[in-house]
């Protein structure tokens, strides 16, 4: 009896170390255990990868002694493991590769152009903090690739060097040095180009006035030294669902003609000397999900079409030059994940359409509409962004979201010591009905 139910509670504890990352644990020893990835046999094809490639992967430090070329586990397998660093077509008698990942490289790994020759099957290529030094692509490769990452790798690029990959439908470049007059000379010959990340990469220069390709589905140049101003040639991007220009020097207006991006879906113009009024035309982008504005030197009123927004879920206004009567109410803001609109010393909200304990970080209006001075807010919010003492809407939301984490944790606690409680009514009571 003793050893049994030793056995039980140590399964047990066992279950319960596992639970704070899966909140799916089972307690039942009956359950299968969680398949591990097989190592062999995909029963469809018998070929592997072809010799060539293989000498390249192992030139560039890839452990071959698996079949680079085996496919995932199955898929609900997959989904907590890391994505494949190689993928390969079915080609017979031997396999090529589709896509390669180098990450986390030694030092001692370099790129050499025998390698990247053998490699010139690939259509997708990706480095993160793989700090290799780049060389020329063989043209092979760079008329193959059409998908190319760089995050923290490669030390330092150029923009003549990027703008020969002209085949590529997704580029991102993030946390690497970009040495270009600007965007548009990597850009402007990118013919087929959807979608382009150039974040932190310390680019300067100006955004580019016509070299945007109309198929383009997202852009995001965020955190960079682009100046002057944005381009309405921007705006005849119909495609776009996403534009992230944030933390950038940008200044002038808001392009009146922003509302033609009618797929638009996420717009953050934040960190940015952008100054002006929102203009009127956002009110036909129905999409939109995500409007960051904040921390520009804007100004007029905020429009009241933004409530009529059925789809907004982020708004951020803060630290602008608005004033008036801020036009909604705490309905609104309970239907959104974010509010922001502090540090907008002319702005105040009106008392009735919310409770007095709402806390906005900007001071409620007098009869006038003007704001009762001086703002109270500023005094309980130290850091001025109007974040953590926000409205009591606001706060609820982030707690739901802060504590959905830990939540699971205690879940998995409470089912643990639960069926610890239970297996040990079930043993007395075994223990008793077979004396
Ligand atoms: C782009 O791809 C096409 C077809 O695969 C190829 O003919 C062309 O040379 C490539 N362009 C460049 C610049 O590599
Ligand atoms: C950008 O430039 C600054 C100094 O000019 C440097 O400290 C920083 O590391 C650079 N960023 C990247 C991603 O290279
Ligand atoms: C844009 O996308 C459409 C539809 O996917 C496609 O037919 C067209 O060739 C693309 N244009 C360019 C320039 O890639
Ligand atoms: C825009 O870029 C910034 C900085 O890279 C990032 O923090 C932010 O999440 C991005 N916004 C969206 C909507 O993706
Ligand atoms: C907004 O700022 C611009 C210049 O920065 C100024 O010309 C304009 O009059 C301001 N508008 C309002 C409504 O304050
Ligand atoms: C808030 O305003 C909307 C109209 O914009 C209205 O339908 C709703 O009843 C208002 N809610 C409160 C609590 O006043
Ligand atoms: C505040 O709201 C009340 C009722 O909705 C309205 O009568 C009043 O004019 C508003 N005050 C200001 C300053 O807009």
């Amino acid at each position: 009896m003793a050893p049994y139910l030793l056995f039980l509670l140590h399964l047990l504890v066992f279950s319960a170390t596992t639970t704070t990352n899966a909140a799916a644990v089972s307690i039942s020893p009956t359950s299968s255990p969680p398949s591990a990835p097989t190592p062999s046999s995909s029963p469809i094809s018998s070929s592997t990868l072809d010799p060539k490639q293989l000498r390249a992967l192992q030139s560039l430090n890839i452990p071959t002694s698996k079949d680079p070329c085996t496919p995932p586990p199955h898929p609900s397998a997959a989904a907590a493991s890391p994505p494949p660093k190689t993928t390969c077509d079915s080609a017979a008698p031997f396999r090529h590769l589709l896509s390669l990942t180098l990450s986390d490289c030694s030092d001692d790994v370099a790129l050499s152009l025998t390698a990247l020759e053998s490699l010139s099957t690939l259509t997708s290529l990706t480095f993160t903090n793989c700090h290799v030094t780049p060389i020329h692509f063989p043209t092979e490769l760079t008329s193959n690739l059409r998908s190319f990452t760089c995050i923290n790798s490669l030390n330092k690029l150029t923009g003549v060097w990027l703008s020969r990959l002209q085949n590529l439908t997704e580029l991102t470049v993030s946390r690497v040095s970009i040495t270009a007059s600007g965007p548009s000379i990597i850009l402007s010959n990118m013919k087929f180009l959807r979608s382009v990340t150039l974040s932190q990469t310390n680019l300067s220069g100006y955004l580019p006035k016509h070299t945007w390709h109309p198929n383009l589905t997202s852009i995001d140049f965020s955190v960079n030294h682009l100046k002057g101003k944005i381009p309405i040639s921007i705006t005849r991007l119909e495609n776009l669902a996403h534009l992230n220009l944030s933390s950038n020097s940008l200044n002038e207006t808001i392009p009146t003609t922003i509302g033609d991006l009618t797929s638009l879906q996420t717009l953050s113009l934040s960190s940015n000397a952008l100054v002006g009024p929102i203009p009127d035309s956002l009110a036909a982008l129905p999409e939109l999900i995500h409007l960051d504005l904040g921390s520009n030197q804007l100004n007029g009123t905020i429009p009241k079409f933004l409530r009529d927004m059925k789809n907004l879920k982020y708004l951020n206004l803060e630290n602008n030059n608005f004033h008036g009567v801020l036009p909604f109410n705490s309905t609104f803001i309970k239907g959104l994940q974010v509010f922001k609109v502090g540090e907008n010393s002319n702005l105040c909200y009106n008392h009735s359409s919310f409770g007095p304990k709402v806390k906005l970080g900007i001071a409620p209006c007098d009869k006038h509409g003007l704001p009762v001075s001086p703002p109270p807010a500023k005094d309980t919010d130290p850091d001025g962004s109007g974040e953590g003492s926000d409205d009591d809407d606001y706060e609820n939301v982030e707690e739901k979201k802060h504590h959905s984490g830990p939540s699971k944790v205690v879940l998995g606690v409470a089912i643990g010591l639960s069926s610890v409680v239970f297996i040990i009514i079930f043993l007395v009571l075994l223990s008793k009905c077979c004396r």
